[in-house]
Formats: C-alpha cells, sequence, structure tokens
C-alpha cells in the first residue's frame, strides 16, 4: 500500500501508541483486500457496541485504547435505552457493563447517538466516503444515497474513526459497484407495504448472495427502501443495490443490465412468510423508525390500547424532533425507546414469539432472541394484534 509521509509518522508511533495500533489495522485490513491506499473518510458508524454481543473481552480492549475520533462518528444499538433501562427491565448487572462500554466509546470521541439509522442525524452526500458498520445502514448509504462504503466490523470502523481514512477497496471503487444480477419485481407497487418490501429483501438476499443487484418493476420511497435493503442484508451479504429509476446511481448502469441474469419474484414468493402465528409482544423499527414512520404508528394507535407489549424503537435524535408522534404512541401504552433494539436488548429474549415489520427482524429474531418465533406482519397488522 502507499502510504503518506503522515501515515508513516503515525506508524512509526509519533501520534501514541493507539493510533500506531489501530492504523497498523486499517494497513493489514488494506492488504488483504488489495487496497492500494487510505481514504479519507466524512464520517463512521462503529458497531460491536451492545454488551450483549461484545462481552467482558470486548469491553476491556476498548478500555486500553487512548485516542479519539477526529471524524464525527456515531455507535450501533446497545443493549438498553440509556435513560429507560429500568422502565424496560434490563439487568442491573448487564446495564452496569453497558455503562462501562458507552462509557468507553464516549472516551474515545465517540458521540453517544446509538443507532443503525445515523443518516437521518446527518445524511452523507452522494460519493462521500464513509465506514459504517451496520449492515442496513451500509445498504441504505450506498444504495439509497449513493454514498461509499463497504460493511466495516467494529474494530475497523472505531480505527477509521480516530485515524480519520479507511482502506480504498470494495465499494470505495466505482467499479465495484456495478450490478450483477438483475430481480424482476412482478406485483402491483399499491400491494407493497413496507413489510412487503421487507418481505421481498428476505427473499431476495437468500437469492442474491453477495452479488449486487438491480430491482426493475418497483417504485419504493425511502422507508421501502430502508426495509429492502436492510432484509437482503441479513439474508444475503448485499451492501448496495439499485432500483431503476429510483436510486442514484440506477440510471449509469441501465445499459448493462440487458446482459445479466434475470431472477424474477411474484406476489406469491413475498407474501409466503407472512402467517397468523399468536405473539406475545410486538416490536417495530428495525432499521429505526423514521420521522414518517413515527407519525404512521402515532396515527394507529391514538384512541386505542395496546394489550401485549408493544415497542417502537428510533434513533433518540428522531424521538427528540418528533416528541407530540412518540407521545401519541406512548399514550397507548406502546413505549418508545432510543439506543436499542429487538435484536440486541436482552430484554427481547423473555418472549417466545415476537410480532414484527422488518424483514430483517424476521430473519434475525430467532437466532439473536434464544431462538423465539418471529411473525412478519404489516404495522397496520401488528397494531390489530397488539390492540385486539
Ligand atoms: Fe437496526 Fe437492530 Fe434492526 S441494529 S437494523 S434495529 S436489528
Amino acid at each position: 500500500m502507499q502510504l503518506s509521509a503522515e501515515e508513516e509518522r503515525v506508524l512509526a508511533g509519533e501520534s501514541g501508541e493507539t493510533c500506531r495500533q489501530l492504523l497498523e489495522l486499517l494497513v493489514a485490513l488494506g492488504k488483504v483486500f488489495g487496497a492500494e491506499r487510505l481514504v479519507p473518510i466524512r464520517s463512521a458508524q462503529v458497531s460491536g457496541a451492545s454488551y450483549k454481543t461484545i462481552g467482558k473481552y470486548g469491553l476491556a480492549w476498548l478500555e486500553q485504547l487512548d485516542a479519539k475520533a477526529v471524524v464525527p462518528a456515531v455507535l450501533n444499538p446497545i443493549g438498553m435505552p440509556r435513560g429507560r433501562w429500568q422502565e424496560m427491565g434490563v439487568d442491573p448487572e448487564f446495564a452496569k457493563n453497558q455503562e462501562a462500554v458507552v462509557r468507553a466509546y464516549e472516551r474515545l470521541g465517540i458521540r453517544l447517538e446509538c443507532t443503525c439509522t445515523p443518516y437521518y442525524l446527518s445524511p452523507p452526500a452522494l460519493g462521500d466516503h464513509l465506514a459504517w458498520s451496520e449492515s442496513s445502514a451500509v445498504s441504505y448509504a450506498n444504495s439509497v444515497l449513493g454514498a461509499r462504503t463497504n460493511r466495516e466490523g467494529g474494530p475497523g470502523a472505531l480505527a477509521a474513526a480516530i485515524i480519520g481514512k479507511t482502506p480504498c477497496y470494495g465499494l470505495h471503487l466505482p467499479e465495484n459497484r456495478r450490478p450483477q444480477v438483475r430481480i424482476s419485481v412482478e406485483a402491483q407497487e399499491r400491494d407493497l407495504s413496507i413489510a412487503h418490501y421487507g418481505a421481498l429483501g428476505y427473499h431476495a438476499g437468500k437469492l442474491v448472495g453477495n452479488r449486487i443487484p438491480y430491482f426493475t418493476g418497483i417504485r419504493p420511497d425511502a422507508d421501502r427502501l430502508k426495509a429492502l435493503g436492510a432484509a437482503m442484508a441479513a439474508t444475503g451479504a448485499v451492501a448496495l443495490y439499485h432500483v431503476q429509476g429510483v436510486t442514484p446511481e440506477a440510471l449509469q448502469y441501465l445499459p448493462e443490465t440487458a446482459d445479466l441474469e434475470t431472477i424474477t419474484i411474484g406476489r406469491e414468493e413475498i407474501r409466503q412468510i407472512f402467517t397468523d402465528t399468536p405473539v406475545e409482544a410486538v416490536a417495530v423499527g428495525c432499521p429505526h423508525c423514521s420521522p414518517a414512520e413515527l407519525d404512521r404508528i402515532a396515527a394507529l394507535l391514538t384512541g386505542r390500547k395496546v394489550r401485549i407489549p408493544f415497542y417502537v424503537f428510533a434513533a433518540q435524535g428522531v424521538i427528540d424532533k418528533n416528541r407530540s408522534a412518540v407521545a401519541a404512541i406512548e399514550r397507548s401504552g406502546a413505549r418508545v425507546y432510543a439506543d436499542t433494539c429487538m435484536v440486541v436488548s436482552p430484554v427481547m429474549e423473555q418472549y417466545r414469539a415476537l410480532m414484527v415489520n422488518s424483514g430483517k427482524a424476521f430473519a434475525y429474531v430467532p437466532g439473536m432472541c434464544s431462538g423465539a418465533v418471529a411473525r412478519i406482519g404489516t404495522i397496520e397488522d401488528c397494531v390489530a394484534v397488539a390492540t385486539a
């Protein structure tokens, strides 16, 4: 790899031992993936934030680091809402350890906004280089916003935040952003809710694996794109997709789609994971809710009371700017929590069956929540089940 004189000085230890170690990590990653240089980044999003996933060894590693992020950087969701963990029923021992993880990141200059939707708080621009970790955030940044990021591991994203650069390979390079398979969707757009887009992504991710799909036949809005990308990143390893006439890079690749293998997905395949399974709780906001989703949930819950636990997850910054919708949701007995989600919080492990409106959550809940059964439904279905 070609390193600048300044980078060589950091590697020689002139900026301290932590910077030396973290740059060494970035250079090692770059060599593995054939990067020729490092590229400056606009922001980082760091996973490995829930004590449920990093445990005591991850915490010990974080606590011995001594440096500060030089670009704006946020955390992925943690295992609890920081201000309301007691109310959510989080075990005090877990909360103590989770607080220690949060403090360790804060000391490193990472903003304590713990979310998989950092783009609602500070949206990247077309062409920006980023070092983001969480798979749905990576998918949204690349596909919907046209920014450029690989899916970084937690340590790689943290190193990039502190060094301000990431190895330039993979999706940072335009030649690696070309579509590799075409997906023709044969369904009426009016039948495709956000949950249906999650189901479409759930199905498509299994079919395309790690290839870059180019969708035709759909006209999703931003929330549907978010649901589609999150689910494809969960069942496949899709970090970038294009949608004809919708996403910012789709037009430039249109001519080359004629020669691609085409997969057709129809209405029945999208519908096949919807069931009537009884559930003990409802959890929505995977990925974290947009302002429009909070408004929709508030409208549906107004004048109703939930009879089973109903969790809504969103970024703290989004909650703060949409207080009236949040208040309307909470008047029904549902709870809107920041910082965490149905997959990373240990609280969700108490339920044996959980209803979600997300293809990603549908894919992850059984594995992450002690084998719980997941049921997917539209947000209208979720509210109907919770208030019946
Ligand atoms: Fe976000 Fe948690 Fe879903 S991190 S994408 S809400 S699994």
